[in-house]
Order: C-alpha cells, then sequence, then structure tokens
C-alpha cells in the first residue's frame, strides 16, 4: 500500500481493540517543569494529540495541568488525545502496579490511559526511591519479581477497562520474545531507542509480523551533535528536498512503519516537527543505507535511565 503522503494525521491501529495512536508523538521527557507546561501546551497547538509520559519524568502533574488547560482553549476532546505513561522500575511488584497507575493518573488529572508501559524490563528494589542505591553507588535491583509478574498485573489493569493497552519500553527482541509468548494479553506497542545509526530492524520484523506497534525514541538522536541531524547524507536530502534535517529524519521513521516520539521545546519546533510528510522513495533508500551504527542511551542495558540526569532522582 502506497503511504500517505502527508503524516500529521496518519494513526496506526493498536491490537486487542487498543484505539488509533496518532504516529507523531510528543515526548515530555523534559527537566523542569516550566519549560513543561509551556512545551507540552505549544504541541497540542501545533497538531499534536499523542503525548507520552512517565511517572519518572517527575513532571505528570505538569503535563496534566498543559493538557487540561490546552484542550479547553482550543476545544479538543479527551478522545481526540492519546496519552501513554510508565510504570517506573521501583514499582514492579505486582501489588504495587495498580497504585502506581492511579497516581499517575492522578497527577496527570484523567480518568483512563491509552496506553501503560513498563518502562524497562529491570526490576529496582520496590518502593518511593526512584534510583535505590548501596553505598558504593550500585543500583539494587530486586530478583524477588519477573517482567511476567509485573505483565499479569499491567493485563488486570487492562481487564478493568482503566487503560486501553499496555506495551513494553527499553526491551530487547530476546526478552520481549517469552512475554509475548506467555501474555494473555499480547503487547500492543514497543518504546525502543531508534534512528538511522539504530535502526532495530529485527525488531521492528517482528512487531509488524505480530501486529505490535513499534514507537521509536530519540528519533533525532536526542539532538546530539555531532549527531544524526548533522549527518552528511541527511543533510544532502535535506537539502535536494527542501525540508530540513529534522524533518528528514522524522518521515523516514514514518515511512519504514514505525511511530515516533520528539521533543520540541519552542513553538518553532513543534511546528517543524509536526509538519511530516513522505520523503521520495530513493531518498528513504538512502537513509536505509546508512552505515554508522550508535546506541545513544544504554538504559536496555542496565535499567537506569541514559537521559536523565542523576540529580533529578533525589
Ligand atoms: N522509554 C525510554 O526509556 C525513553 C528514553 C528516552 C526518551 N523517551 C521518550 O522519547 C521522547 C523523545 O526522545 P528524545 O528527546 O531523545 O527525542 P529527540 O527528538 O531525538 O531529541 C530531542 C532533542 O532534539 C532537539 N530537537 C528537537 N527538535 C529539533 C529540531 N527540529 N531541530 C534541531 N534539534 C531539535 C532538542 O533540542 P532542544 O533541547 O534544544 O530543543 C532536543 O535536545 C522523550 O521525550 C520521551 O518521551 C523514552
Amino acid at each position: 500500500m502506497t503511504e500517505p503522503a502527508d503524516f500529521r494525521s496518519k494513526r496506526i491501529a493498536l491490537n486487542h481493540g487498543g484505539g488509533r495512536m496518532p504516529a507523531l508523538g510528543f515526548g515530555t521527557l523534559i527537566p523542569d517543569a516550566a519549560t513543561t507546561t509551556r512545551a507540552t501546551r505549544e504541541a497540542l497547538e501545533a497538531g499534536y494529540r499523542h503525548f507520552d509520559c512517565a511517572e519518572r519524568y517527575q513532571n505528570e502533574r505538569e503535563v496534566g495541568e498543559a493538557l487540561q488547560v490546552g484542550l479547553a482553549a482550543e476545544g479538543i476532546a479527551r478522545e481526540d488525545l492519546f496519552v501513554t505513561t510508565k510504570l517506573w522500575n521501583s514499582n514492579h511488584r505486582p501489588e504495587r502496579v495498580e497504585a502506581a497507575f492511579e497516581a499517575s493518573l492522578e497527577r496527570l488529572r484523567l480518568d483512563y490511559l491509552d496506553l501503560y508501559l513498563i518502562h524497562t524490563p529491570f526490576a529496582f528494589q520496590a518502593g518511593d526511591e526512584q534510583d535505590p542505591r548501596d553505598q558504593s553507588g550500585k543500583v539494587i535491583y530486586d530478583e524477588g519479581v519477573t517482567l511476567l509478574d509485573t505483565w499479569r498485573a499491567m493485563e488486570g489493569l487492562v481487564d478493568q477497562g482503566r487503560c486501553r493497552a499496555i506495551g513494553l519500553s527499553d526491551i530487547s527482541l530476546e526478552r520481549l520474545l517469552p512475554v509475548y509468548e506467555a501474555a494473555r494479553v499480547k503487547p500492543a506497542v514497543v518504546q525502543v531507542e531508534s534512528h538511522p545509526y539504530l535502526p532495530e530492524t529485527e525488531l521492528l520484523e517482528f512487531c509488524k509480523e505480530k501486529g505490535i506497534v513499534f514507537l521509536a525514541f530519540a528519533p533525532l538522536g536526542h539532538g546530539m551533535r555531532p549527531g544524526l541531524l548533522e549527518d552528511p547524507v541527511v543533510s544532502a536530502i535535506a537539502e535536494r528536498v527542501g525540508r530540513t534535517p529534522a524533518q528528514v529524519l522524522l518521515a523516514w521513521a514514518v515511512q519504514r512503519g514505525t511511530a515516533l516520539l520528539t521533543t520540541p521545546k519552542t513553538t518553532d519546533r513543534a511546528r517543524e516537527n509536526f509538519d511530516i510528510s513522505a520523503l521520495p522513495e530513493d531518498a528513504f533508500d538512502e537513509i536505509n543505507r546508512i552505515q554508522t551504527r550508535q546506541r545513544l542511551n544504554n538504559v536496555v542495558n542496565t535499567g537506569t535511565p541514559g537521559f536523565i540526569p542523576r540529580a533529578a532522582s533525589a
């Protein structure tokens, strides 16, 4: 099937009757409260309807406030939004899952979630400390709970109708497989780092085969320079097609069948990052041929966030 040229209104159907996720998502991993509120409002104004949150970002209240005010001001219905948040590592014990979910909902000022994700497959010591460390500074993991135990509690939330879909984040194909096989409610979404330097093709193929939405974070390489935004292939294509390097990278992600999350922090960037349309086939193929390989965020190997400063966990 030919992709539509304009990706602004593209939505991807979730399995298990989980609704439709807008392909272009706004991520709320923003360190300060005032910027979170302003950038979330501006994203809504620019046209974003998909918002990605997490209890670990410690700003669900600001996002919730911005969404409330924005919805009222722009006459947007809750049903038009797609809101995700994530269960943090210190809440993996099944008896903690529902309380963590309810606390996130309350902070976000919502009465249901479109998607709830297990933030990482690593269980940390259970409790309110998000970054539990021993005296030598090493993370304290919780060996007493398996990922499947946590998944069963997530399935319970879907059964109760409190969230429409569930999924996993920062997960490798190897770790995803046993959960997928054992799941009663199959994962609807997998959220992982992905960009031309980390295409995760094998995981993407698995997701396509099983009807799981592959949701890419850091599609701009987390804005790091030097990096993807200055890649010579990407820059040359941007010049040729009259788009910015960011627009080229975001178009590539949608064109290969993924949804994505980006974090513009100004009105101009919100508009730029939302104005995404298909690339010519030859440009798409050129990006697929980029050979550089680089993972920017090591969270998938440790459960410790790579883009959140340690101080934020205090
Ligand atoms: N599951 C996980 O563990 C996980 C991990 C990381 C992220 N995420 C989610 O994914 C979201 C997106 O990740 P990300 O922030 O790494 O995405 P990203 O969009 O690849 O990177 C954001 C960075 O790109 C810059 N940028 C944004 N738009 C730009 C443009 N048009 N031109 C030039 N630079 C631009 C921003 O710079 P300025 O700061 O200067 O605006 C920012 O530093 C997060 O907010 C979060 O929701 C999830």
